[in-house]
């Protein structure tokens, strides 16, 4: 019996890293056209990566009962300057997990609910500041909103100095990363080197100890104050490992930092690409505000279930995924896929893009179509935008939940116009794929327009 190859790709090693670094969904395109649904690549480092997107292998190695995947820190190394040796992204094995089950609670059940209204408000709070008939970046306005939600929700910070402080170093900070310089600099260690405030590496390690010391003043006060909070913090510092201790106050630092890192850009993103569908096709739009508006009492609850509203972010989710792919997997023992004999030890990248351009999962895969989620339901290993397996994102309920009442405070509450001229384009913006230029927009004149509801929100000053 002869044992089938897996393709490889012919292209130089270094042509593949640069052509999936400056034109990543092309270049997984024209491996899957013409490698077929399992390939290896050479696009990170010296590894030799195995891409696989059939929703039969995903589930041949995600089934739990399989134990075929092992997710190794050690892939996840170059996060490290990021979000500190003790978050989450950089444990693997009993470690991670017991981390996962401490930090998995705040981030699910009726707790979300309590953070309904409060992302609405800071919702309004950043959509009001803009003047009717202004131009504005769909991003620059989701990232306000998400960086605030984090701030407030996630850290537990009151406005004020400190909010005001972080707000503004952590935004400075991110966007080092989405810099090409500066994300070469973290990307390849030989590059960090500090040379004093002014070089990009000595840049990012003195924004990051400031905002360490000012987390580090946040969790010190939660911890004196015990009762009647409840941001995902103060949730955090309650939590109790198995043996009865707590997280260490750089446990703590680390994680809030990899909650910031993890969840603001993927969700800000998210939500201006599902700006610019909304918008760009007016027959979306109107049928979302007809949804929306059919909610006499349109609370936090009823609007997360909304149908229409919910296949709205599922499409946006699968057209253009934020996250093209899972963390780096290991196999812990041979498996077959799609035919083929994978030995144990092999590095694999499961492609969330692919999967979600499947022409027989998903026709006219490059068309925004809503109806399709209403009229079909996807497996988890069909459409996911949150990969799976013991790492599936941590936040995906939350970042679904701030989708969808974000959305719906912008479409009930404000006329938007998309002003660009041709088709947004996606582009790479440090991990992420977004939207090119972020997605030019304007206010209608005229607005906020819907007052009769909860969502009624007091003008703020
Ligand atoms: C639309 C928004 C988001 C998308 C598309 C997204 C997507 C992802 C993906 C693809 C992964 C890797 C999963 C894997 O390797 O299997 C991930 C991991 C993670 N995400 Fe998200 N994410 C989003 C929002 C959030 C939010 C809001 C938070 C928290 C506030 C969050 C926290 C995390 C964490 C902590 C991990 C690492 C989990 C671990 O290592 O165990 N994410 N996310």
């Amino acid at each position: 019996m002869t044992i089938k190859q897996i393709e490889k790709l012919k292209t130089p090693k270094f042509l593949q890293q640069i052509e999936s670094t400056l034109k990543p969904l092309e270049f997984l395109e024209r491996c899957a056209k013409n490698c077929g649904d399992l390939f290896f690549i050479n696009s990170i480092g010296e590894l030799e990566i195995l891409v696989v997107s059939h929703p039969q292998d995903l589930q041949e190695l995600f089934n739990p009962t399989n134990k075929i995947l092992a997710a190794p820190a050690a892939a996840n190394e170059i996060f490290k300057p990021q979000v500190g040796e003790n978050s989450l992204i950089v444990q693997d094995g009993e470690r991670h997990q017991k981390q996962r089950k401490l930090m998995m609670p705040p981030f699910h059940g009726e707790r979300m609910v309590n953070y309904g209204q409060q992302i609405c408000e800071i919702t309004q709070q950043v959509v009001q500041r803009l003047k009717p008939g202004q131009t504005f970046i769909a991003r620059h306005i989701s990232e306000a909103i998400t960086m605030k939600i984090i701030l407030k929700i996630v850290f537990g910070i009151d406005e004020g100095l400190r909010f005001k402080k972080l707000e503004n170093l952590m935004t400075t900070w991110l966007d080092l990363t989405n810099s090409p310089l500066s994300a070469s600099v973290l990307l390849f260690p030989p590059l960090r080197k500090d040379l004093g405030s002014w070089s990009p590496w000595g840049r990012y390690l003195r924004l990051r100890q400031q905002i360490d010391d000012l987390l580090m003043a946040q969790i010190w006060e939660r911890r004196q104050v015990q009762s009647n909070h409840f941001d995902i913090l103060s949730l955090l510092i309650e939590a109790k490992y198995e043996n009865g201790e707590g997280m260490s106050d750089a446990e703590l630092r680390d994680n809030l930092l990899t909650l910031l890192v993890a969840g603001h850009e993927t969700t800000a993103t998210a939500i201006a690409w599902a700006l610019y569908w909304i918008h760009q096709q007016p027959e979306v739009y109107e049928k979302l505000l007809h949804e929306l508006r059919s909610l006499n009492t349109p609370d936090a609850l009823k609007i997360t279930q909304l149908p229409y509203l919910t296949a709205v972010c599922q499409e946006t989710l699968r057209i253009y995924p934020v996250v093209l792919s899972t963390f780096p997997r290991i196999t812990l023992r041979s498996v077959n896929l799609s035919g083929y004999q994978v030995a144990s030890g092999t590095y694999v990248v499961p492609s969330i893009y692919l999967t979600h351009r499947r022409e027989d999962l998903y026709p006219q895969a490059d068309k925004f179509q809503p109806e399709r989620f209403i009229n079909r339901k996807y497996s988890p290993y069909e459409f996911w935008p949150f990969g799976g397996g013991s790492r599936q994102c941590l936040g995906q309920v939350f970042a679904l939940f701030e989708m969808k009442l974000i959305l719906a405070t912008i479409v009930l509450n404000y006329q938007l116009k998309l002003e660009e001229k041709s088709p947004v384009k996606p582009a790479r913006r440090g991990f992420l794929i977004g939207p090119q230029g972020g997605v030019k927009m304007s206010l209608v004149a005229g607005t906020p327009r819907y007052t009769n509801s909860k969502f009624k929100i007091q003008n703020s000053k």
